[in-house]
């Protein structure tokens, strides 16, 4: 148990090991799944639990604990609320206070008794005596059923999976900046991105709470709220950055030489190129690119009449993911039939980018390939120059 402030303690536990989340989102500094107990004059209450693999250590952290009022959930997903039935257990008295929707969540992923519930809607407010819980319904960040507990005497912040971070450290509050920007715009790519315009009006809601400490429950806390808050101003905008992502692979050198050759012509134009072998990179690396790109582009030889499966794994990626790329085309070789390109479109239709002539070639590029890669170049940077705000 680790002092917050008086009578907040963080009783979470973090998971140095597990490299993969849903089997697909890859963990590479771990993560942690952070709850946070509240001893009020009157009541006692828990925000959120752990990850089920950890409910020993947590409910050992509690063993000297002698009554339990609240068990509060701001979100159904198991790593916060998997080990909910074991503290209901321990605490045969506790109420667990969620919004109905949660409810309902809880009910069927977990199969909870209904009668143990408190149904709470926005902006309602529970006593702790001298401590106070608002909760803001703020859905979508992740799941539909979200929501954020607000301590309003301490203004703290209990903001579970939003403004979080997979990142497994010993510290319990930001030390390092660079460190936990780069895990937190991985988390928010991987997990919020797609629902961009909804964390808008979920960073509105909370514009008139003075806040002083973000606690998430992935990541450490922020004791300086600004820092993660401009970082998802700035993520959340709709303005894009002079950058475009080569979402690339190879078999036979083709499609390598030509991207090879579209990279450095974008760089003589200044504009920022971020180059993936999506045979070897994770998505994460993927993914976090995408969040400020002004232009993506998918390069790929044909396997038969389709894109390399690696090319179509990052399109279907990126289609998930919803980025804000205000352009998109595809560039790669073919040997009997240019048909990839219509393929990939297929699987992109949630990106509402304007499609670029793509360019191909039919087996190794020549002179003539190489031209139409520096037309496109210099397409991209006219581009840019009209949409990009200085
Ligand atoms: Fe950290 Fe959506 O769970």
């Amino acid at each position: 148990m680790r002092k917050i402030r008086n009578n907040i303690f963080f009783i979470g536990s973090i998971d140095w090991d597990r490299r993969l989340f849903d089997e697909l989102i890859p963990l590479p500094d771990g993560t942690s799944y952070n709850s946070y107990l509240i001893k009020g004059s009157q009541k006692t209450a828990i925000i959120d639990t752990v990850d089920p693999e950890f409910s020993e250590e947590f409910l050992d952290k509690l063993k000297d604990l002698e009554k339990l009022d609240y068990i509060i959930s701001n979100h159904a997903e198991q790593d916060h609320s998997g080990s909910i039935p074991m503290l209901l257990k321990r605490f045969p008295d506790a109420k667990l206070v969620t919004n109905k929707q949660c409810k309902n969540m809880l009910i069927d992923l977990l199969d909870i008794s209904g009668n143990r519930f408190v149904v709470v809607e926005d902006g309602q407010e529970i006593s702790l005596g001298d401590k106070t819980l608002k909760f803001i319904l703020t859905p979508w960040v992740h799941w539909p059923e979200t929501m954020v507990a607000y301590l309003k005497e301490d203004s703290i912040l209990f903001s579970c999976d939003f403004f979080g971070s997979h990142l497994a450290a010993s510290d319990l509050f930001v030390k390092n900046k660079c460190e936990v920007y780069e895990a937190a715009k991985r988390y928010y790519a991987e997990i919020m991105m797609p629902f961009r315009k909804m964390i808008k009006k979920n960073m509105e809601k909370l514009k008139g709470l003075d806040i002083e400490i973000i606690a998430p429950s992935h990541g450490p806390l922020y004791d300086e709220p600004e820092f993660i808050m401009d970082a998802y101003k700035d993520w959340i905008s709709d303005n894009v950055k002079n950058e475009v992502v080569i979402a690339y692979v190879s078999m036979h050198g083709s499609t390598k030489l030509m991207t090879d050759r579209l990279v450095d012509f974008l760089i003589e134009k200044d504009i920022t190129v971020r180059k993936i072998n999506i045979a070897h990179t994770d998505i994460g690396k993927l993914a976090i690119n995408l969040v400020d790109a002004a232009t993506i582009i998918i390069a790929t030889p044909t396997v038969l009449v389709e894109p390399h499966p690696h090319a179509a794994y990052a399109a279907i990626i990126a289609n998930i993911l919803k980025p804000k790329a205000k352009f998109f085309t595809v560039i790669g070789s073919y040997g009997w039939a240019g048909t990839m390109v219509e393929r990939i479109k297929k699987y992109v239709p949630n990106i509402k980018a304007e499609f670029l002539e793509p360019v191909l070639s039919r087996g190794k590029p020549g002179k003539k390939e190489y031209e139409m890669l520096e037309n496109l170049a210099e397409k991209i940077k006219n581009r840019h120059e009209k949409v990009i705000k200085k």
